[in-house]
Protein backbone atom coordinates (compact mmCIF):
# COMPACT_ATOMS: atom_id res chain seq x y z
CA UNK A 1 0.00 0.00 0.00
CA UNK A 2 1.32 3.22 -1.34
CA UNK A 3 -1.08 6.07 1.10
CA UNK A 4 -3.89 5.31 3.83
CA UNK A 5 -6.78 5.50 1.34
CA UNK A 6 -5.55 2.22 0.25
CA UNK A 7 -7.07 0.53 3.53
CA UNK A 8 -10.62 1.61 2.38
CA UNK A 9 -9.77 0.83 -1.09
CA UNK A 10 -9.12 -2.93 -0.02
CA UNK A 11 -12.24 -3.00 2.03
CA UNK A 12 -14.35 -1.59 -0.68
CA UNK A 13 -12.44 -4.17 -2.90
CA UNK A 14 -13.20 -7.02 -0.17
CA UNK A 15 -9.36 -7.59 0.04
CA UNK A 16 -8.14 -8.33 3.67
CA UNK A 17 -5.72 -6.13 4.42
CA UNK A 18 -2.29 -7.76 5.80
CA UNK A 19 -0.06 -5.64 8.48
CA UNK A 20 2.99 -6.96 10.08
CA UNK A 21 5.69 -5.26 12.35
CA UNK A 22 9.00 -4.76 11.26
CA UNK A 23 11.76 -2.49 13.69
CA UNK A 24 14.77 -3.16 11.58
CA UNK A 25 15.53 -2.13 8.06
CA UNK A 26 16.44 -5.78 6.96
CA UNK A 27 13.16 -7.03 7.87
CA UNK A 28 11.51 -4.11 6.73
CA UNK A 29 13.54 -4.55 3.32
CA UNK A 30 12.02 -8.35 3.29
CA UNK A 31 8.35 -7.06 4.24
CA UNK A 32 8.81 -4.69 1.23
CA UNK A 33 9.20 -6.98 -1.28
CA UNK A 34 6.85 -9.72 0.20
CA UNK A 35 2.77 -9.30 -0.39
CA UNK A 36 2.30 -8.02 3.25
CA UNK A 37 0.50 -4.33 2.75
CA UNK A 38 1.27 -2.19 5.68
CA UNK A 39 4.18 -1.84 8.14
CA UNK A 40 3.63 -1.14 11.65
CA UNK A 41 6.55 -0.32 14.19
CA UNK A 42 4.75 -1.54 16.83
CA UNK A 43 5.77 -0.23 20.40
CA UNK A 44 6.47 -3.94 21.22
CA UNK A 45 9.39 -3.45 19.88
CA UNK A 46 10.48 -2.91 23.37
CA UNK A 47 9.93 -6.23 24.00
CA UNK A 48 10.76 -8.19 21.21
CA UNK A 49 13.54 -6.21 20.44
CA UNK A 50 14.79 -4.71 23.06
CA UNK A 51 13.83 -7.18 26.12
CA UNK A 52 11.86 -4.88 28.62
CA UNK A 53 8.89 -6.44 30.14
CA UNK A 54 6.41 -4.61 28.54
CA UNK A 55 5.02 -2.26 26.14
CA UNK A 56 5.24 0.55 29.29
CA UNK A 57 9.17 0.44 28.40
CA UNK A 58 8.88 1.81 24.72
CA UNK A 59 9.84 5.33 24.32
CA UNK A 60 9.79 8.66 21.65
CA UNK A 61 13.09 8.23 20.74
CA UNK A 62 13.60 4.01 20.63
CA UNK A 63 9.99 4.54 18.37
CA UNK A 64 11.98 6.97 16.29
CA UNK A 65 15.44 5.22 15.72
CA UNK A 66 13.23 1.91 14.43
CA UNK A 67 10.63 4.24 12.67
CA UNK A 68 13.79 5.37 10.79
CA UNK A 69 15.18 2.30 9.89
CA UNK A 70 12.05 0.51 8.59
CA UNK A 71 11.54 3.82 6.53
CA UNK A 72 15.39 2.99 5.00
CA UNK A 73 14.24 -0.41 4.23
CA UNK A 74 10.74 0.51 2.57
CA UNK A 75 10.69 3.61 1.11
CA UNK A 76 7.84 3.13 -0.58
CA UNK A 77 5.19 1.49 2.11
CA UNK A 78 2.83 2.97 4.19
CA UNK A 79 4.39 2.69 7.83
CA UNK A 80 2.22 3.19 10.88
CA UNK A 81 4.15 4.15 14.42
CA UNK A 82 3.30 3.50 17.79
CA UNK A 83 3.13 6.53 19.67
CA UNK A 84 4.71 5.42 23.08
CA UNK A 85 3.08 5.39 26.60
CA UNK A 86 2.06 8.77 27.70
CA UNK A 87 3.27 10.14 24.63
CA UNK A 88 -0.57 10.92 24.11
CA UNK A 89 -1.46 11.69 27.41
CA UNK A 90 0.53 14.77 28.28
CA UNK A 91 -2.05 17.20 25.81
CA UNK A 92 -1.99 18.31 22.27
CA UNK A 93 1.90 20.14 22.27
CA UNK A 94 3.12 17.10 23.15
CA UNK A 95 1.12 14.63 20.75
CA UNK A 96 1.81 16.59 17.99
CA UNK A 97 6.02 16.97 19.17
CA UNK A 98 5.59 13.26 19.61
CA UNK A 99 3.81 12.48 16.01
CA UNK A 100 5.66 15.26 14.33
CA UNK A 101 8.94 13.29 15.18
CA UNK A 102 7.51 9.79 14.07
CA UNK A 103 6.91 11.19 10.63
CA UNK A 104 9.74 13.01 10.75
CA UNK A 105 11.97 9.64 10.95
CA UNK A 106 9.61 7.78 7.87
CA UNK A 107 5.74 7.36 9.43
CA UNK A 108 2.99 7.63 7.43
CA UNK A 109 0.53 7.30 10.14
CA UNK A 110 0.42 7.06 14.08
CA UNK A 111 -1.43 4.51 16.11
CA UNK A 112 -2.25 5.33 19.97
CA UNK A 113 -4.11 2.70 21.74
CA UNK A 114 -7.94 4.01 23.81
CA UNK A 115 -9.66 7.26 22.84
CA UNK A 116 -11.20 8.34 26.10
CA UNK A 117 -9.37 11.17 27.63
CA UNK A 118 -7.54 12.10 24.63
CA UNK A 119 -10.48 12.76 22.44
CA UNK A 120 -8.66 16.36 22.25
CA UNK A 121 -5.36 14.88 20.98
CA UNK A 122 -6.65 12.35 18.34
CA UNK A 123 -9.03 15.54 16.75
CA UNK A 124 -5.94 17.92 17.27
CA UNK A 125 -3.54 15.37 15.23
CA UNK A 126 -5.60 14.69 12.71
CA UNK A 127 -6.64 18.24 12.13
CA UNK A 128 -3.27 18.85 11.66
CA UNK A 129 -2.50 16.53 9.02
CA UNK A 130 -1.15 13.38 11.13
CA UNK A 131 -3.38 10.03 9.98
CA UNK A 132 -4.28 8.18 13.05
CA UNK A 133 -4.97 4.64 13.63
CA UNK A 134 -6.68 3.74 16.94
CA UNK A 135 -6.63 0.48 18.54
CA UNK A 136 -8.96 -0.55 21.01
CA UNK A 137 -9.45 -4.02 23.24
CA UNK A 138 -6.26 -5.38 25.01
CA UNK A 139 -4.33 -2.12 25.10
CA UNK A 140 -1.14 -3.53 26.61
CA UNK A 141 0.23 -0.08 27.36
CA UNK A 142 -2.80 -0.51 30.02
CA UNK A 143 -1.92 -3.71 31.18
CA UNK A 144 -1.05 -2.70 34.74
CA UNK A 145 -4.77 -1.44 34.82
CA UNK A 146 -6.16 -4.44 32.90
CA UNK A 147 -4.07 -7.11 34.85
CA UNK A 148 -3.09 -9.07 32.55
CA UNK A 149 -3.32 -10.03 29.36
CA UNK A 150 -6.50 -11.04 28.24
CA UNK A 151 -9.65 -11.48 26.17
CA UNK A 152 -11.40 -8.04 25.69
CA UNK A 153 -15.32 -6.62 25.76
CA UNK A 154 -16.66 -10.53 27.00
CA UNK A 155 -19.34 -9.06 29.31
CA UNK A 156 -22.20 -6.95 27.66
CA UNK A 157 -21.21 -3.30 29.31
CA UNK A 158 -17.39 -4.27 27.65
CA UNK A 159 -18.79 -4.77 24.23
CA UNK A 160 -21.17 -1.51 24.46
CA UNK A 161 -18.09 0.57 25.59
CA UNK A 162 -15.96 -0.99 22.68
CA UNK A 163 -18.68 -0.57 20.29
CA UNK A 164 -19.10 3.35 21.28
CA UNK A 165 -15.29 3.65 21.54
CA UNK A 166 -14.61 2.41 17.81
CA UNK A 167 -18.02 5.16 16.86
CA UNK A 168 -16.22 8.12 18.62
CA UNK A 169 -12.59 6.97 17.06
CA UNK A 170 -14.50 7.49 13.73
CA UNK A 171 -15.99 10.76 14.30
CA UNK A 172 -12.71 12.19 15.61
CA UNK A 173 -11.06 10.71 12.29
CA UNK A 174 -9.70 7.88 12.77
CA UNK A 175 -8.64 6.37 9.34
CA UNK A 176 -8.69 2.67 10.45
CA UNK A 177 -8.20 0.99 13.83
CA UNK A 178 -7.00 -2.39 15.37
CA UNK A 179 -9.19 -4.56 17.82
CA UNK A 180 -7.30 -6.74 19.76
CA UNK A 181 -8.28 -9.46 21.67
CA UNK A 182 -11.99 -9.22 21.33
CA UNK A 183 -14.58 -11.96 20.38
CA UNK A 184 -14.61 -12.33 16.83
CA UNK A 185 -18.72 -11.56 16.67
CA UNK A 186 -17.89 -8.03 18.35
CA UNK A 187 -14.94 -7.83 16.48
CA UNK A 188 -16.97 -8.45 13.06
CA UNK A 189 -20.21 -6.33 14.60
CA UNK A 190 -18.02 -3.45 14.90
CA UNK A 191 -16.48 -3.39 11.74
CA UNK A 192 -19.88 -3.91 9.72
CA UNK A 193 -20.90 -0.57 11.90
CA UNK A 194 -17.98 1.68 10.37
CA UNK A 195 -16.89 3.19 7.50
CA UNK A 196 -13.24 2.43 8.46
CA UNK A 197 -11.18 -0.80 8.20
CA UNK A 198 -10.11 -2.50 11.05
CA UNK A 199 -7.20 -4.76 12.02
CA UNK A 200 -7.67 -7.62 14.22
CA UNK A 201 -5.29 -9.38 16.00
CA UNK A 202 -6.95 -12.06 18.37
CA UNK A 203 -10.19 -10.73 16.79
CA UNK A 204 -11.06 -13.47 14.43
CA UNK A 205 -11.85 -12.94 10.78
CA UNK A 206 -14.98 -10.52 10.35
CA UNK A 207 -11.99 -7.52 10.61
CA UNK A 208 -11.27 -5.55 7.40
CA UNK A 209 -7.48 -7.31 7.68
CA UNK A 210 -5.02 -8.73 10.42
CA UNK A 211 -2.05 -8.08 12.24
CA UNK A 212 1.01 -10.26 13.34
CA UNK A 213 3.86 -9.07 15.31
CA UNK A 214 7.23 -10.57 13.08
CA UNK A 215 8.73 -12.51 16.10
CA UNK A 216 5.36 -14.28 16.23
CA UNK A 217 5.02 -14.83 12.51
CA UNK A 218 8.51 -15.80 12.48
CA UNK A 219 8.04 -18.51 15.65
CA UNK A 220 11.34 -16.23 17.23
CA UNK A 221 10.80 -16.68 20.71
CA UNK A 222 10.11 -20.73 21.70
CA UNK A 223 8.40 -20.09 24.41
CA UNK A 224 5.88 -17.10 23.56
CA UNK A 225 2.93 -18.96 21.60
CA UNK A 226 -0.08 -17.31 22.38
CA UNK A 227 -3.31 -19.23 20.32
CA UNK A 228 -4.12 -16.54 17.93
CA UNK A 229 -0.85 -15.91 16.53
CA UNK A 230 -0.17 -18.23 13.68
CA UNK A 231 3.59 -19.45 13.46
CA UNK A 232 4.29 -19.34 9.50
CA UNK A 233 7.96 -20.74 10.31
CA UNK A 234 9.70 -22.14 13.36
CA UNK A 235 12.44 -19.50 13.59
CA UNK A 236 13.85 -20.51 16.84
CA UNK A 237 14.74 -23.38 15.71
CA UNK A 238 15.89 -22.93 11.96
CA UNK A 239 18.37 -20.04 13.54
CA UNK A 240 19.16 -22.52 16.59
CA UNK A 241 20.63 -24.89 13.51
CA UNK A 242 22.48 -22.66 11.72
CA UNK A 243 23.85 -21.11 14.64
CA UNK A 244 25.11 -24.50 15.91
CA UNK A 245 26.22 -25.60 12.28
CA UNK A 246 28.38 -22.20 12.13
CA UNK A 247 29.97 -23.71 16.22
CA UNK A 248 30.64 -27.41 15.05
CA UNK A 249 31.77 -26.19 11.30
CA UNK A 250 34.63 -23.72 13.11
CA UNK A 251 35.66 -26.32 16.13
CA UNK A 252 35.93 -29.16 13.31
CA UNK A 253 38.23 -26.70 11.27
CA UNK A 254 35.22 -27.14 8.25
CA UNK A 255 35.14 -23.52 8.16
CA UNK A 256 36.33 -21.35 6.30
CA UNK A 257 36.98 -23.93 3.73
CA UNK A 258 39.32 -23.39 0.97
CA UNK A 259 36.78 -21.40 -1.66
CA UNK A 260 36.04 -19.04 1.65
CA UNK A 261 39.67 -17.93 1.97
CA UNK A 262 40.76 -14.60 0.93
CA UNK A 263 43.93 -15.15 -1.51
O1 LIG B 1 3.01 -3.00 19.09
C1 LIG B 1 2.46 -3.81 18.32
O2 LIG B 1 3.10 -4.70 17.73
C2 LIG B 1 1.01 -3.68 18.10
C3 LIG B 1 0.29 -4.76 17.36
C4 LIG B 1 0.27 -6.03 18.15
C5 LIG B 1 -1.07 -4.34 16.95
O3 LIG B 1 0.45 -2.71 18.55
NA1 LIG C 1 1.57 -1.51 20.02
Amino acid sequence: MKSILDFNRARQAGRPIVMVTAYDAAMARLVAVSEADVILVGDSAAMVVHGLPSTVHATLDMMVMHTAAVRRGAPEHVIVADLPFLSFRQGREVAVRAAGALLQAGATAVKLEGVTGHEDVIAHLVGSGIPVMGHLGLTPQSVNQLGGYRLQGRSEAEAARLRAEAGRLEELGAFSLVLECVPAALAAEITASLAITTIGIGAGNGTSGQVLVLNDLLGLDAGFRPRFARRYLDGHAAILTALNDYARDVRGARFPAREEVLA
